[in-house]
């Protein structure tokens, strides 16, 4: 290989740091599957719609006229990114989540403009989409120190590599670096599991350091019921699609011809809540787990929840993992909020 082949291989394939062997998440599959089927009612975390078609179909959804949280969050920064990268003073992003990593561009071009744009750095447990991401950011960007991780935010972010390892030994201490999680993600955990999620964050950063946090809002159940059960029926596709995952990965035989997508607004726990409705009576059979699993006519099985939040809310939970809120803007509509959040020292 020429010196130029490695100056373009280089370009083309940034670092990717993997803790996601097939091993791991093979065994995170089973367990949440085990467990998830085997609860009343019955449940599968959200996670595992991401395979490639998932990502590909979560993708088609950012772009429906229903699905309004993505406009939302890019209305915002647009109008804010300037003063996102003002107020962070980070010249390191590492996002959660990151997904196709688009609308992130908004915010590498401010913090570039501004002169403060070193690292980036992906993380998502959909490897395909990662790399892809990671590869075209590291295209659009010469010069930007792009390195990927393929890893689940609920086990890996002791291994977000915030600080610069080739950074020269005696240096002076690194600069704030801004940790991120767009898109409304933090709403698909339950609220039993965001503190010690947002605790994980925290755990991650060094004082100085911010979070930067998208939420949808509270607001009209017509308005949500529909972001979540679209006319063209894409968000039914990316719902049955879990059990094609299943399928592929466990040896399973769902049809998915016998489940129907249900989206509906719990006011109550202020969440949309989405699931799978069973069309008859049936067995599957899950040979990878030696299960199998009985359906009743009707059954519904939880798939996802997507909270929807109040600022208050936000306030509250950022601030007791130790994230204290500095700025927060909404959309024109109040549809939507993203918020900057410092970690502080804590006693
Ligand atoms: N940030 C993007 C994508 C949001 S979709 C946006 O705002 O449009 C949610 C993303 O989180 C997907 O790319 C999915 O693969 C990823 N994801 C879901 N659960 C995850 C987990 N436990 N660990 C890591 N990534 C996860
Ligand atoms: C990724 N997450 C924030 C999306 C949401 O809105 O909860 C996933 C999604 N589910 C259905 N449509 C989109």
């Amino acid at each position: 290989m020429t010196v130029s082949d490695e100056a373009v291989q280089a370009a083309v394939d940034p670092a990717v740091d993997n803790w996601l062997d097939a091993g791991w998440s093979d065994r995170e599959l089973r367990a949440d599957v085990s467990v998830g089927l085997s609860s009343t009612p019955k449940e599968l975390p959200p996670k595992w719609f991401y395979d490639d078609l998932g990502s590909e179909l979560f993708d088609e959804i950012t772009r429906l006229d229903e699905y309004y949280p993505t406009r939302r969050e890019r209305e915002i920064l647009e109008r804010e990114a300037d003063a996102i990268a003002a107020a962070s003073e980070a010249d390191c992003i590492a996002e959660l989540g990151s997904g196709t990593s688009t609308k992130t561009r908004i915010l590498l071009d401010a913090f570039a403009a501004a002169g403060q744009l070193r690292r980036y750095v992906p993380f998502d447990n959909s490897a395909a989409t990662l790399r892809a991401a990671a590869r075209e950011v590291a295209d659009a960007y010469p010069g930007l120190a792009v390195r990927g991780v393929v890893g689940d935010f609920e086990h890996h972010l002791g291994h977000l590599p915030l600080d610069d390892v080739d950074a020269p030994t005696g240096a002076l201490p690194r600069a704030p670096a801004m940790v991120m999680l767009l898109g409304g993600t933090v709403g698909n955990f339950s609220p039993a599991r965001r503190p010690a999620f947002l605790d994980a964050v925290a755990g991650a950063m060094q004082t100085g350091d911010t979070f930067l946090l998208g939420t949808d809002l509270v607001k009209d159940a017509g308005r949500l019921v529909a972001a979540y059960d679209d006319a063209a029926g894409v968000t039914a596709r990316f719902n049955l699609n879990v059990l094609s995952v299943l399928n592929r990965r466990l040896g399973a035989d769902f049809d998915l011809d016998a489940f129907a997508h249900e989206a509906v607004f719990d006011a109550g726990n202020e969440w949309i809540e989405m699931r799978l409705r069973s069309l008859r009576t049936q067995t599957v059979h899950i040979p990878a787990l030696e299960m199998t699993v009985d359906f009743v006519a009707g059954e519904r099985m939880r798939t996802e929840i997507s909270a929807k939040f109040r600022p208050e809310r936000v306030r509250a939970e950022l601030g007791a993992a130790g994230l204290v809120v500095q700025r927060m803007w909404t959309d024109a509509e109040g549809d939507y909020a993203l918020t900057l959040a410092r970690r502080v020292r804590r006693t």
